[in-house]
């Protein structure tokens, strides 16, 4: 198992490239399903979850090519509308087939997932949403399987809570479901706008995407299409973090600010100086001591819980007491406990963290816990005095692409061990 060896205390000056989306990928991927004709995506981040994304695709019987960032997807025929627990268990998100399956060939078999190291994660919402279109529903032995023979109704479905993989799941079903569907507490989130613009360039008629009600008119059937994902909010957020944690003066290019602006607050507020060089680009440069600023986790345009971790391993570093809530999961703090080897003070009770500083971080060895919970150890050693270890970087691998190379070029003294 890989690890990252990190020596603390340069500051990061320069810029970083970022990637396209990982979370809106997934989803664009999984839409290739709904057409036997190609689907072209360019920016396609290569990172692990993408690839088993692919792995799965071809399993259930497309064809996937690609150079660089473009991947192409045909799928003329599906030879097995099945996500085993084989994969489910190593990515949740196989999960978004379940929609596209259904729409397109009337059955899905798919793996529940188990646990999760940040919260339960259920699919419930994703199950209902589909029995509302009209597909029965059956769980055994591990999974779920869908049957929709005559092909979906559209319907009003109206989420309990905000689910951003389950109004995916449920938009991919309602675009070849007969009549119109609306989903009502949508999901606002940016990836969902992309999927949508992805769905209408292959044919399907949505209205409301990023709003938090989408309204669908089904079509007969959908056709190929080519299209780019969007930029990466996260990492974005990830290396805007970097930069202010290590007082550098570092631009992230290629991002799209307005989804980040929550982060950008908060960081204006702790007294970091972030400016907006040009539509496509932040700079973060120092502004003096960091001060402590609470925060909350909420879906778009709120706060990003992929971003929390991160936050947390400033606050380290800021002058005070943050309360930062986390609302979306009920287990997500698990990079405290390893921030707290290296000398954070952090009590966590329930929801919520206390993060008092500024405390004077130092390496040590540490464990990734899941992808978040990485990045923020990662931030944290970039702070640190002497060397910090980090085992498990197979899970910063699956959404982040070359994280130790994109730090590298901007100062970090970072190296990857096997
Ligand atoms: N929930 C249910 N039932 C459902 C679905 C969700 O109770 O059927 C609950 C979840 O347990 C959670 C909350 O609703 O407490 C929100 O979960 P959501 O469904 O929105 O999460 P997700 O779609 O599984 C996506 C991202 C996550 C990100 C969350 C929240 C993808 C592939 N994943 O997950 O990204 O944290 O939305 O924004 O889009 C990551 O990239 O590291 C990551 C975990």
């Amino acid at each position: 198992m890989d690890k990252f060896v990190i020596a603390g205390g340069t500051a990061l000056n320069g810029s970083i490239p970022i990637n396209g989306s990982k979370n809106s990928a997934l989803p664009a991927l999984a839409a290739a399903l709904l057409t036997e004709e190609p689907v072209t995506l360019h920016r396609i981040p290569r990172v692990r979850d993408i690839r088993t994304m692919q792995r799965l695709l071809v399993d259930i019987g497309a064809s996937v090519t690609g150079e660089g960032d473009t991947v192409r997807l045909e799928t003329p025929r599906i030879s097995s509308p099945e996500a085993p627990y084989e994969l489910v268990k190593t990515m949740r998100a196989s999960s978004l087939v379940l929609g596209p399956l259904v729409a397109r060939c009337g059955r899905a078999r798919v793996s529940l997932p188990g646990g999760c190291a940040i919260g339960a994660r259920p699919i419930n919402l994703h199950i209902l949403g589909l029995e509302q279109l009209g597909a029965t529903i059956h769980q055994a032995h591990g999974y779920i399987e869908a049957q929709a023979p005559g092909g979906l109704r559209g319907a009003n479905v109206q989420f309990d809570r905000i689910t951003v993989t389950g109004t995916e799941d449920l938009l991919m079903a309602a675009v070849l479901a007969k009549g119109e569907t609306v989903l009502r507490n949508a999901a606002r989130e940016p990836e969902v706008v992309d999927l949508a613009d992805l769905l209408v360039k292959m044919g399907a008629r949505i209205e409301g995407a990023g709003t938090s009600t989408i309204r669908i008119q089904g079509v007969e059937r959908l056709a190929g299409a080519e299209h780019t994902i969007i930029a990466d909010r996260i990492e974005a957020g990830t290396f805007l973090v970097a930069g202010a944690i290590t007082g550098g003066d570092l631009s992230v290019t290629g991002c799209i600010p307005e989804h980040v602006s929550a982060l950008v607050s908060k960081l204006q507020q702790a007294g970091v100086r972030v400016t907006q060089p040009d539509d496509t680009t932040l700079r973060v440069s120092p502004g003096g001591q960091l001060r402590s600023v609470d925060m909350t986790t909420e879906e778009y345009p709120g706060f990003a819980t992929d971003l929390q971790a991160q936050y947390v391993a400033l606050m380290t570093q800021a002058e005070g007491i943050a309360i930062v809530v986390e609302t979306i999961f009920e287990n997500r703090f698990m990079h405290a406990q390893e921030l707290a080897r290296m000398g954070a003070n952090i009590r966590i009770d329930g929801k919520q963290a206390m993060v008092a500083g500024p405390r004077r971080l130092t390496g040590a060895g540490v464990i990734a816990s899941d992808l978040r919970a990485s990045a923020s150890l990662v931030l944290g050693a970039l702070v640190a005095h002497g060397e910090t270890v980090i085992d498990r970087v197979y899970h910063i691998d699956r959404g982040y692409e070359k994280i130790e190379a994109k730090l590298a070029a901007v100062g970090a003294r970072i190296r990857r061990v096997e």
